[in-house]
């Protein structure tokens, strides 16, 4: 892989007030952030112990496998591994025994309620007290709700009261996008830094001073303001999916197009065409989760935030605009045989958590009908959490003998789909588009039946029935 940061390895003072020099850090959690971080603080010259409770994983990631699919990742893994600054460990008290800055990567998985569970941030915080030898910081980079670092102090002062003042909590969220993880890492948009004293700022800039060096925004902060700022970030582009879902509901009733209208109103530099492609919805293990306790955090806190709630129940109505979309092509759905194209909840990705595709699945399952699914990466995932799904080794065997594919996901490589060869394959000439993926004229012309998402759909004659 190749990195243009600095390598971090000489001491210099850098126009951003950041010290460059290497420094030795620990990450607790070797999930899609724990790993990226191990893998990207390595690149920038630092000196890295990924840790995690999970003997297997720790195996397969000393041999430069990662566990998941991520672009230049298992790349990436053997080079810093080569480079001798990147190993991996289950032992935590190895993990954290020198390290300058420890970061904590645990999941955060939604109980029954919606609320973020901090269990495991709990564990974290409680065993690097226990193991620290000397002044150190534990940095919060897993997404939690605002409050959590109040918690992790206190659990530090009790642990060690012989360190009071050493051990410091600082908040420094990750902005990954799955699929482009080690590009964001290595050059985010912004860095984000809640600390209580200036040694904690201090320690962030050095870490970061190759990327700071390079231009790289940094904001500096109390503690509380990048932990709401985390999830206000997910909030509002899970927001602005859910108002362009929502828009499209209004053009399938009053006929118009929505992606002209997001053209329209992403031409507005105040409004931005990012995150208005309007289809089955966003899912994945953040989205879904962050709006759930994010929710649940603003009611515990006395604010009921409605606007969040219903940003989640648009999200949910794109899944039944889908079966709708089958049920008028199609009549009953009882035995009939549906192609899901795509099962990762978004392109460039095997993970296949929340995926809109599987929520379908699910639904048309329960509806009677018969459901296979093709994807370039997320198959094997798509299997194990969906036993009622075939996997097609192809689009089009797959799709052979279907009454119709649902594109699910837009993973690029369908829209160089054969759709004369796919017509002929089969069984009833049907496509529903959940990602508006295709040009209506040219399903047309395979002889097709179109219904796109928040667009006018291409219906030909003697569908029904
Ligand atoms: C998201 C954020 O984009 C990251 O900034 C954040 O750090 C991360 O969550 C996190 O909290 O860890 P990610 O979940 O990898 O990253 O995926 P996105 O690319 O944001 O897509 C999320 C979902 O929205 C996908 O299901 C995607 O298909 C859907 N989406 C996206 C739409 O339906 N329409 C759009 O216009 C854009």
């Amino acid at each position: 892989m190749e990195v243009d940061v600095g390598t971090g390895a000489e001491a210099e003072p850098t126009g951003g007030g950041a010290t460059m020099g290497a420094m030795r850090v620990a990450v607790t959690g070797t999930g899609h952030v724990g790993l990226v971080t191990c893998v990207s603080l390595a690149s920038m010259g630092h000196t890295v112990v990924g840790c995690d409770a999970d003997q297997e994983k720790i195996s397969l990631l000393r041999s430069g496998v990662s566990p998941f699919y991520e672009p230049g990742l298992d790349e990436g893994l053997r080079e810093q591994i080569a480079s001798g600054r990147l190993c991996f460990t289950s032992d935590r008290e190895e993990a954290v025994r020198d390290a300058e800055i420890v970061f904590i990567c645990v999941g955060t998985p939604a109980r029954l309620n919606g609320e973020a569970n901090l269990l495991a941030i709990e564990r974290a915080a409680r065993q690097f007290a226990r193991h620290a030898t000397g002044p150190a910081l534990i940095v919060e980079k897993s997404t939690v709700p605002a409050g959590t670092a109040g918690r992790i102090q206190r659990v530090l002062q009790l642990e060690r009261p012989d360190l009071a003042g050493q051990l410091e909590v600082v908040s420094n969220p990750e902005f990954l996008r799955e699929g482009k993880a080690l590009q964001d890492a290595l050059h985010p948009d912004r860095i984000l830094v809640g600390a209580s004293s200036p040694r904690g700022f201090e320690a962030m800039r050095r870490l970061y001073a190759p990327l700071l060096t390079n231009g790289c925004r940094l904001i500096e902060t109390d503690i509380p303001t990048p932990e709401l700022a985390n999830h206000a970030c997910n909030a509002s582009l899970a927001l602005k999916i859910s108002y362009v879902n929502g828009l499209a509901r209004l053009c399938e009733r009053a006929g118009g197009d929505v992606l002209t209208i997001a053209e329209i109103m992403g031409a507005d530099p105040r409004i931005g065409r990012d995150f208005l492609d309007a289809g089955l919805g966003y899912g994945g293990y953040c989205f879904p989760k962050d709006l759930q306790a994010f929710e649940r955090l603003s009611s515990r806190l006395g604010y009921e935030f409605g606007l969040l709630r219903e940003v989640v129940k648009i999200n949910e109505e794109a899944i039944d605009a889908a079966v709708e979309k089958l049920r008028d092509a199609l009549w009953n759905l009882e035995d009939k045989r549906i192609a899901l194209f795509g099962l990762a909840f978004k392109p460039g990705t095997d993970d296949t958590r929340f995926s809109p595709a599987l929520a379908l699945g699910e639904r048309l399952l329960k509806e009677g009908a018969r459901i296979i699914g093709y994807d370039p990466q997320a198959g094997a995932n798509a299997k194990e959490e969906l036993p009622g799904l075939e996997i097609g080794i192809g689009p089009y065997e797959a799709a052979a003998g279907c009454h119709g594919v649902v594109i699910c996901t837009d993973w690029p490589e369908f829209r160089a789909l054969d759709l004369h060869h796919l017509k002929r394959v089969l069984a009833f000439p049907l496509v529903v588009d959940g990602r508006n993926m295709f040009d209506p004229r040219e399903v047309r012309a395979a002889g097709l039946a179109y219904y796109p998402t928040g667009r006018p759909p291409v219906e030909p004659d003697g569908l029904a029935g």
